[in-house]
């Protein structure tokens, strides 16, 4: 029976380590923890006395305010921090900082260019590290975007979700993570050129354990008859030096009301934001009746609040 306890100290870094159970458990603690925030209950003594460092190499609104927010309502102190105002930016190594920050804090979320840094910092620090998105993977996105399905569609078995776009980004990636772990159907629709690599392979055990499907297609007929299509941005930060090529290669794959309508009216439209509005989609879809992007964008918090708990209480 999974509890909080085989959660507890453990490295949030890629869902691929956590087990469908413990993924259910994440989802059923924050789901518990938004119904009694809405209810009035503030839980601000859990944390107390506890420290979150904040490092991001890239912007962010969402995931650093959630996480700061989340971290605030829990009693904890946040220090936030740009790579460049620590001596991490003149050269001192990851592994030197992770080993000197870990005698201070008791978790260190990282947003980095390079999953490789997450797992370096990770190595050397025995205080959790959660991403909080690199090249390769977004759990705490994936995380919110489930529990937004499992409000919307009132299950979380047997979900057929569609990703349309860059297939080989960190939200198609985490996507497919959690999908294979949740038992759904997911399908990839991308350019043949930019279809997921390594993930199949690396899923191919969760798969055959929960029935889960990943479908992987370049052709946008498939999107019919999917419960939720779901975008992101043609140019992932780091990727500026693609993006005139990309715009062109992705063109064909915007979400836009022609797609819905191949795609059905059971499906909503989803987006990890932010929205590169007329490129991946188009204003009439993200702002229309079948959008659940701001709901997914609040889910953000609820779901750091349960993992900032599930690591730290
Ligand atoms: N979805 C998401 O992670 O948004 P931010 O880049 O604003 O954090
Ligand atoms: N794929 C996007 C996600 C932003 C939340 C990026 O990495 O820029």
């Amino acid at each position: 029976m999974t509890n909080i306890r085989s959660i507890r100290g453990r490295d949030y870094i890629t869902l691929m380590d956590y087990t469908t159970d413990e993924i259910k458990y994440l989802l059923s603690l924050s789901r518990d923890l938004k119904s009694r925030y809405y209810q009035g209950e503030r839980h601000r003594n859990i944390l107390t006395g506890k420290t979150l460092l904040m490092i991001f190499e890239k912007p962010s609104t969402r995931t650093r305010v959630s996480l700061d927010v989340a971290a605030t309502q829990l009693g904890m102190h946040v220090i936030y921090s740009n790579p460049q105002e620590l001596q991490l930016g003149r050269g001192e190594s990851i592994a030197d900082t992770a080993r000197v920050i870990d005698r201070f804090v008791d978790a260190i979320a990282a947003r980095v260019y390079k999953h490789e840094s997450l797992v370096e910092m990770a190595r050397h620090a025995v205080a959790p590290v959660i991403n909080a998105l690199s090249d390769k993977e977004h759990p705490l996105q994936a995380l919110a975007d489930a529990l937004t399905l499992w409000e919307i569609k009132g299950r979380l078995e047997g979900l057929r979700v569609t990703f349309i776009g860059d297939g080989d980004n960190n939200i198609a990636h985490s996507l497919m993570i959690i999908g294979a772990k949740l038992g759904w159907e997911v399908r990839i629709i991308s350019p043949k050129t930019h279809w997921p690599t390594k993930f199949n392979e690396l899923l191919a055990e969760d798969v055959r354990r929960t029935g889960a499907n990943i479908v992987i297609s370049d052709n946008t007929e498939d999107v019919r008859g999917t419960d939720a299509i779901y975008t992101d941005v043609w140019v992932s930060m780091g990727m500026e030096s693609e993006a005139e090529e990309r715009r062109k290669i992705f063109r064909p794959y915007q979400v836009n009301t022609e797609l819905m309508r191949k795609a059905g009216p059971q499906a909503v439209f989803m987006h990890c934001l932010p929205a590169h509005r007329g490129e991946e989609v188009t204003d009439d879809v993200i702002d229309g009746p079948q959008s659940v992007v701001w709901d997914q964008a609040e889910n953000r918090l609820h779901t750091a609040k349960a993992v900032l708990l599930s690591l730290l209480a």
